[in-house]
């Protein structure tokens, strides 16, 4: 059979912050995949853990010795079958044996090798005849947070949505020049200014959170109007970063400023109402899904999305679901560990009407599979940054996937908007 795995090989390689992390080739009789792990720098605290004790190298030595030998003679074309092993020779509930960015990669690298062994690309292998929607990408363009380094505002990222493109090509050029426009400003507004660009290519700059806002308001509006388009834009707040436990309340550094949840709540309806915002990610620390729900029930015409709060763990969702406390989810495979794991997250966020957001993590590779993952599991966004060699691998590989579709391609539908 074309599709039984012959081969696992894994190397330690580099991710755009010079971080090591793990990449595998899987090797079948008729294919071959390769995927590497990003990794996530303002982590949710329910992720999988990463590695195990002892790093890369432990997890390099434990794919050898325990899991090459159990996928050997394996068909790659059972997904399920694959990783149900994964978590099987690690035997704990978080992955904490071999690793998450372990049983990410092989996932993934297996989920490639079963389509490349049928000479199917992947989305096709895992999306069908019917996977031809583009995601409307989703991209930083100011850095913050745990994401800057010295002065820059407390929120994490602000961030372009155009929603009103006909093609992938067209939205992905109007956040290049929403973020060119914005580098433009941002030189004029301030004499410090040099040019600095974070992990994930959006600049960094000494201004405060207010007049970040009204920076990426004018690009978004002007690039709109030149295009012809709705070019919309919104923020991740990370806020578990900025909530300080013990006084209950968060601290917005460059603003001198702390608000409890109440005054966070407000805050964060006026913005919406005054910049139209049309995404909100993290907007309360992680635990918090009561005020997520509340905001929810107020935010007009805006997605509320959870990432840290999620972790793109079903159970987490699920609990989520029940309290109505978002209508969006951040998809971010390793921190769930497998493609099957965050399968069936997806399904239950489809299901209940939530708006899936596949993204990259700050740390990445040049591997490109989460275009792959958004076409073929019907994302209607993608997160996945403007510029920057590990963003741009992304956003050219479903350049090609459009270019391939042909007038099959159609762009998703934000219908909440
Ligand atoms: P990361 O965060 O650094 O954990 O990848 C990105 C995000 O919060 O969306
Ligand atoms: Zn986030």
């Amino acid at each position: 059979m074309s599709s039984i795995i012959e081969d696992l090989i894994a190397r330690k390689v580099f991710n755009n912050r010079g971080e090591e992390t793990i990449e595998v080739d899987i090797i079948t009789a008729q294919g071959f995949g390769r995927a590497s792990a990003p990794a996530g720098k303002s982590r949710g605290k329910t992720e999988v853990t990463y590695y195990p004790q002892g790093g890369v190298d432990q997890a390099l030595k434990k794919i050898e010795e325990l899991i090459a030998p159990e996928l050997a003679g394996l068909n790659a074309d059972f997904q399920e079958e694959i990783d149900s092993t994964l978590h099987e020779v690690d035997g704990t509930s978080n992955l904490k044996n071999i690793g998450g960015n372990a049983a990410f990669v092989i996932s993934l690298a297996n989920a490639e090798a079963a389509a490349n062994s049928h000479g199917l690309l992947l989305f096709q292998f895992l999306g069908g005849s019917n996977a031809n929607t583009l995601p409307c990408p989703l991209g930083n363009t100011i850095s913050g947070g745990q994401h800057a380094r010295g002065k820059a505002p407390d929120i994490q990222e602000y961030l372009a949505l155009p929603h009103g493109a006909e093609t992938f090509l067209e939205a992905a050029t109007a956040n290049a020049q929403i973020h060119k426009k914005i580098g433009d400003a941002l030189k004029k507004k301030s004499t410090v200014f040099n040019g600095g660009k974070s992990d994930e290519g959006a600049w960094i700059s000494n201004i405060g959170n207010i007049d970040a806002f009204e920076v990426i308001a004018k690009a978004c509006e002007e690039v709109g109007n030149e295009m012809d388009f709705e070019c919309g834009f919104g923020i991740d707040v990370a806020a578990s970063s900025l909530w300080k436990a013990k006084e209950e309340k968060y601290a917005y550094e460059s603003e001198g400023k702390k608000r409890d949840t109440a005054e966070q709540l407000e805050y964060l309806l006026d913005l919406i109402e005054k910049y139209h915002l049309a995404y909100v990610e993290d907007p309360f620390h992680e635990e918090d899904f009561e005020s997520f729900a509340e905001l929810t029930k107020k935010a007009k015409n805006c997605l509320v999305c959870g990432d840290d709060l999620f972790t793109t763990n079903n159970e987490r969702l699920n609990q989520g679901v029940k309290l109505k406390a978002a209508n969006a989810i951040i998809i971010k495979v390793n921190q769930i560990g497998t493609l099957t794991d965050a399968a069936e997250t997806i399904e239950t966020a489809q299901k209940h009407g939530y708006t899936t957001v596949m993204s990259h993590r700050s740390g990445d590779t040049c591997d490109w599979h989460i275009a792959h993952l958004a076409v073929a599991f019907k994302c209607p966004i993608i997160k996945t940054g403007i510029v920057e060699g590990a963003r741009i691998a992304k956003i050219n590989e479903l350049v090609r996937i459009e270019h391939f579709l042909g007038n099959r391609a159609k762009m998703a539908d934000l219908k909440i908007l």
